[in-house]
């Protein structure tokens, strides 16, 4: 690179600079300049010329950068001097202020501006809590344990296969309409497609993939869907999938299972039942209700009116379930004749809604510190 005695009177095509390299070298000159030359400093005038010589409106070494390397840079260079530029020009500052500082009130005491005291007492910083989604995790988790299930977790991002085909629903069955999701926006040539899980359910897939039975699991989450947000629908919501396979598994310990959780998650008072649904991977499928939390199942609001939450009914639903459907157990290679199981998955934020009389989902998600320390 040619040299030259004042550089930054000279554009970059001048200096014969043509890389970037080459371009930020002569940043690099120029700091160690500024450097030196600030060490050379002892009184109040010779800092007053060495500031404005670098830093002086009118023809000061940064505005001669600007308008001399920067401007006319070729398109090609001129990002990085920019960045370079950018970079210098603070460094520069704080030189310059600190030799003031120095100048003004002499050494030791510019040192002991930087010093910290020790002795001084600490910054106390405010210890945040769990949120509510998670202390509700931890609730439902704790019961599971007591009974012999583990937690296990699965990726957020799944292929069709696991979050589809695995459970029983192929390419065009219409459950798939009540799942729409998001799809990830894949480079060329990348195997794919891949989207957000839109239930915590591919997560029995990769369990029975991976282990043997008995197998006596609980699955926490996020999960995706496409849905418009309102007071009891988000498009990333939380559940916790359930799944327990055995040599001897009955449609009793099932029932027996989820009403011991919902009696020591809601209370002894609180009553369950079932109602026949439909899930392509559970056969036969269950919705499960519990007695209005509210208005203590009777419909009718303390107040005297129709309960608001059950709307009357008494009842409130809170998850889906059933029989692990045997077509399933042929994707994981167990024997449909030799093992037997249940499933559930749990909208954890509707679960939450019902026990805190929480009225509107998206509370969970707006990190309104009013909200969060009645939960601490
Ligand atoms: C499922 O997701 C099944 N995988 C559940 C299942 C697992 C059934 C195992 C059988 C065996 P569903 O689409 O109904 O089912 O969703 C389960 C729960 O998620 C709902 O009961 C509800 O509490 C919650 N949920 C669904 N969509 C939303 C949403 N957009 N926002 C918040 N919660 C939601």
């Amino acid at each position: 690179m040619p040299t030259s005695d004042n550089p930054t009177a000279k554009t970059l095509a001048e200096l014969g600079v043509a890389s970037v390299n080459d371009a930020v070298q002569l940043f690099t000159d120029l700091m160690s300049q500024a450097v030196q030359e600030d060490r050379l400093i002892h009184t109040m005038e010779q800092f007053e010329q060495f500031r404005v010589k670098w830093i002086g409106r009118k023809s000061g070494i940064v505005g001669l950068v600007s308008e001399n390397w920067l401007k006319p840079a070729p398109l090609e260079l001129k990002r990085d001097v920019g960045l370079a530029l950018n970079a210098f020009r603070p460094w520069l500052e704080k030189l310059i202020e600190a030799r003031r500082i120095t100048l003004e009130s002499g050494p030791e005491e510019a040192a002991a501006k930087d010093r910290v005291d020790l002795s001084l007492p600490g910054v106390i910083r405010p210890i945040g809590t769990h949120h509510l989604i998670r202390q509700v995790f931890q609730e439902i988790e704790d019961i599971f344990f007591s009974i012999g299930f583990s937690v296990v977790e699965g990726p957020e991002i799944e292929t069709p296969y696991y979050n589809f085909e695995a459970l029983n629903i192929p390419e065009y069955h219409p459950v798939r309409d009540d799942m729409d999701t998001f799809y990830l926006e894949l480079p060329k040539g990348a195997p794919g497609p891949l989207l957000l899980r839109t239930h915590t359910s591919p997560v029995q897939i990769h369990t029975m993939e991976k282990r043997q039975p008995p197998v006596r699991v609980i699955v926490p989450g996020k999960v995706y869907r496409r849905d418009n947000p309102d007071a009891t629908h988000s498009f990333m919501f939380h559940q916790i999938e359930g799944l327990a396979v055995d040599s001897d598994i009955t449609f009793c310990d099932f029932t027996g299972t989820i009403d011991y959780f919902v009696k020591q998650f809601f209370g002894e008072g609180v009553k369950t039942r079932f109602r026949p649904s439909y899930f392509p991977f559970t056969e036969p499928s269950v919705e499960f209700d519990a007695s209005c939390v509210f208005c203590g199942g009777s419909g009718t609001a303390k107040s005297g009116g129709t309960c608001g939450k059950c709307k009357g009914a008494g009842w409130i639903e809170l998850f889906g379930a059933g029989m692990v459907d045997p077509a399933v157990y042929g994707f994981v290679n167990y024997d449909p004749k030799k093992v037997s199981g249940f499933a559930f998955g749990i909208g954890i934020d509707r679960l939450a809604m019902l026990k805190y009389g929480i009225d509107d989902i998206q509370v969970f998600f707006q990190n309104d510190v009013r909200f969060l320390r009645q939960f601490p």
